[in-house]
């Protein structure tokens, strides 16, 4: 097993002190027991060599499916198990909120979708899951093409203005951009612009983004401490961040508000966006909801699914072209390598040709849809799931039949290992290889009991693969009542992104795969940046 664990192709990792050592303060303090557990014990040295979530795999590896990973009195349980994941996800989801996650996320998403308590929770999940419907996201793929159209016209200036065939390009920043225009546009209705230029706003975006993710990887929440706002200059950044942001949200609420009009609403109501001036979520849910919905909790919802759905989609975005672009380059020296990413370029030169994706032509870029979902699971998008127990409880026993499962205590805090089930040498062939043909092999269950196995034909007519095809072994967006609210928004936008720029480049990692190094907070980054060189193809 630790064999097939080794992938020379891995990129490397950075000794992030931030994220190794993540929480550790907040959980040393808590205390905590679980009884027979196998533990991954007094293994903090280890933490300091790699991010956390690839210590995790070594331990899953070591000590199993469900292991407590214990410093000093406090201990974290770890979830590499599907049917224990399932049920913490979607069985028994109520009895676990989000823990230290909730608390990171509150001063930035207020009472928004992912830290809200569950009684808002639950009215907002009510009143945004329609805005999500399958006709939105056709109009959204319009949204999608322009914006990646606005991209690959700025590479191709790059490429004119530099008189040579190649360009080099950090392709990560590159769909930062991109990601952050899209989710812009379409959720409420503000083009940042961001491809092409700088502003204020965007600033205070990443700047938010950024403190984020310091908040998730730092050792204790000093910004608890109240002065620590004015005294400490990045707190004092953050609180100007936000304002910029919460002005502008402000704004483009009351603008929503103002310009409410019955003809929209009617056109919403029957889910009309043919000649809709504006599309966007922030129009349907004050068009639908009419103009008393409170300000803040919009504000509260815009924010979230702004953090939400843009670092996300840019690390997918980022992490296929890594997988792909390698193979590109193995190609050139040796031909009788794998040439996916000639297997893809081919089948957008055959379903587009020279136009811009539909939501008709998605359907029939299957190739380039697999390789966006190869990519989260290979990366997934965050790594981990992180939830903590409301009251005690007994967890189920897992794949390999065990009849009886762990008791955890109230206020537990739990990491699915979504990583870890993602690249399972129990459930995955060949798991750390890149290979987007694997979905569509046919396989029966593996017979084992409560766990319904591997098989694609378990979700008919779903676009892309999701978490019911493995039976939670597969957790790209996560499962059960708070799995992703923008799964299919975010899976057509990369479909479109990719087929955008696989269709006038061929791209290649500008230096081997192995000197990419990897680092992570809330989702997997390049630490340097993700370099390629894009020459313009010839047909
Ligand atoms: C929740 C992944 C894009 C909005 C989640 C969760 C995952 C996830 C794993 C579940 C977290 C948990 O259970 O703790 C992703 C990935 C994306 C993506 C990989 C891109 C490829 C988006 C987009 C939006 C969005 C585009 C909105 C436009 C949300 C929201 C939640 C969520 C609001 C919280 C749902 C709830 O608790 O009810 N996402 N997401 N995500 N995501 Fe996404």
């Amino acid at each position: 097993i630790r064999c097939q664990s080794t992938n020379t192709k891995e990129p490397k990792t950075n000794n992030n002190i931030l994220d190794n050592a993540s929480n550790l303060f907040t959980n040393l303090l808590s205390g905590g027991s679980l009884g027979s557990m196998p533990t991954a014990e007094g293994a903090v040295s280890d933490l300091f060599g790699k991010p956390l979530f690839l210590s995790l795999y070594d331990w899953f590896i070591e000590h199993g499916g469900v292991y407590k990973l214990a410093f000093g009195p406090k201990a974290f349980v770890v979830i590499s198990d599907p049917i224990v994941a399932r049920h913490v996800l979607r069985e028994n989801a109520f009895s676990y909120d989000k823990g230290v996650l909730a608390e990171i996320l509150e001063p930035i998403m207020g009472k928004g979708l992912i830290p809200a308590d569950l009684d808002t929770w639950k009215l907002r999940r009510r009143a945004i899951t329609p805005a999500f419907h399958a006709l939105y996201l056709e109009a959204m793929v319009k949204v999608f093409s322009d914006c990646s159209e606005k991209m690959i016209s700025k590479s191709e200036k790059l490429l004119r203005d530099s008189g040579g065939d190649t360009i080099e390009l950090d392709l990560e920043a590159e769909f930062s951009s991109l990601a952050l225009d899209i989710i812009g546009l379409s959720v409420f209705n503000y083009d940042f612009g961001s491809v092409t230029k700088e502003s204020p706003v965007i600033k205070a975006v990443y700047g938010t983004l950024f403190e984020a993710e310091h908040r998730s990887t730092f050792y204790f929440p000093y910004w608890n401490f109240p002065p620590a706002r004015w005294i400490v200059p990045r707190q004092r950044k953050f609180q100007s961040d936000l304002k910029i942001i919460n002005e502008c949200l402000d704004g483009l609420i009351q603008n929503a508000k103002e310009t409410r009009q019955e003809t929209d609403v009617e056109k919403l109501q029957q889910r009309d966006y043919s000649n809709l001036k504006d599309a966007s979520l922030l129009r349907f849910l004050v068009d639908m909801r009419g103009v008393d919905i409170d300000d803040r909790q919009l504000r509260d919802d815009l924010m979230t699914m702004l953090i939400a759905g843009h670092e996300t989609t840019a690390a997918v975005l980022t992490w296929a072209v890594y997988l792909l672009a390698q193979f590109f380059s193995i190609l050139l020296l040796n031909s009788q390598s794998p040439a996916k990413i000639r297997k893809a370029q081919s089948e957008i030169d055959a379903v587009l040709g020279e136009n811009a994706p539909t939501y008709e032509s998605l359907k029939k870029l299957e190739y380039i849809r697999l390789t966006v979902v190869e990519s989260l699971r290979l990366y997934p998008q965050p790594p981990l799931l992180i939830r903590r127990t409301l009251k005690p409880e007994t967890l189920p026993g897992g794949y390999k039949g065990e009849k009886e499962g762990h008791k955890v205590p109230k206020g537990t805090d739990i990491f699915i290992s979504v990583y870890n089930l993602h690249r399972s040498p129990y459930f995955w062939d060949n798991p750390q290889e890149f290979e987007p043909e694997r979905f569509l092999r046919t396989k029966e269950s593996n017979g084992i009991e409560g766990w319904a196995g591997f098989d694609p034909s378990r979700s008919p007519g779903a676009l892309y693969p999701n978490e019911i095809i493995a039976d939670f072994a597969f957790l790209p967006f996560g499962g059960g009542p708070r799995k992703c609210i923008g799964d299919q928004f975010a899976l057509m936008e990369s479909t479109v992104a990719l087929a955008m720029l696989l269709q006038k480049f061929d791209v290649e990692l500008r230096g081997p795969p192995e000197s990419v190094e990897l680092v992570s907070g809330a989702t997997i980054h390049a630490k340097n940046g993700m370099w390629c060189k894009l020459k313009r193809r010839s047909k």
